[in-house]
């Protein structure tokens, strides 16, 4: 069954290349980012997995955890680290999971029968400090992800999850946002002191609050 926003994410024990992982203990009190792998040695995900590596102070700042999953064994996971390592310039610093029974994979819908009944697709997952998730995007095999494009969603769920605010098309961190509908003018000159904008009673703009 398809995992949607504000769904539990699924627990699961597994082995990673950092030993044996339960999923919810890794995540602590965390933010958490699964993202699944359609296989090792494949030129895509060999990228990907270096960009993540490469990006993993940013979402140390912002308090979130990575774990991969592909659907092979650890054993083939630390062969193929080198090689990641090697092309990428950056060492694997999170736990890559081997999916080889494909219990990850079934637990949270990664392997669509329609484009390919063995390998997963390109998921990613976004899971809150609460283990609901937040945000579900897929991909197919062939488009490697946007490692930017994950940041500013976790910035815009993080504010989000802090402020009655809603972040408009294209938002990135520091934009002005939305407030939102629930919020009266009378409460919103309360929560939002650096004031707001009406440009319609329903689309109200003001600085990012936290900044
Ligand atoms: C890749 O990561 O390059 C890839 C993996 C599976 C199918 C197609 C491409």
């Amino acid at each position: 069954m398809a995992i949607r926003l504000g769904d539990e994410a699924p627990d699961f024990t597994a082995e990673t290349t950092e030993g044996t992982i339960r999923f919810h203990d890794y995540l602590g009190d965390s933010w958490g980012i699964l993202f699944s792998h359609p296989k090792d040695f494949t030129p895509v995900c060999t990228t990907e997995l270096g960009a993540f590596a490469k990006a993993k102070p940013e979402f140390d700042k912002r308090n979130t955890k990575l774990i991969g999953v592909s659907v092979d064994d650890v054993a083939s996971h630390q062969k193929w680290v080198g090689d990641i390592a090697e092309t990428q310039g950056a060492a694997l610093n999170y736990p890559l999971i081997g999916d080889e029974d494909r219990k990850v994979a079934g637990l949270y819908d990664m392997i669509h029968p329609n484009a390919d009944d063995t390998l997963t697709v390109r998921s990613v997952f976004i899971i809150g400090p609460d283990k609901k998730v937040k945000l579900t995007l897929t991909y197919p095999a062939s488009t490697g992800r946007n490692i930017s494009e994950i940041l500013r969603v976790l910035d815009s769920l993080q504010l989000t999850s802090e402020y009655k605010v809603a972040t408009p098309v294209n938002w990135k961190d520091g934009d002005d946002v939305i407030i939102t509908t629930a919020v009266s003018d009378d409460e919103a000159k309360d929560r939002f002191p650096k004031g707001f904008t009406t440009l319609k009673p329903y689309l109200r703009l003001t600085p990012q609050p936290n900044r």
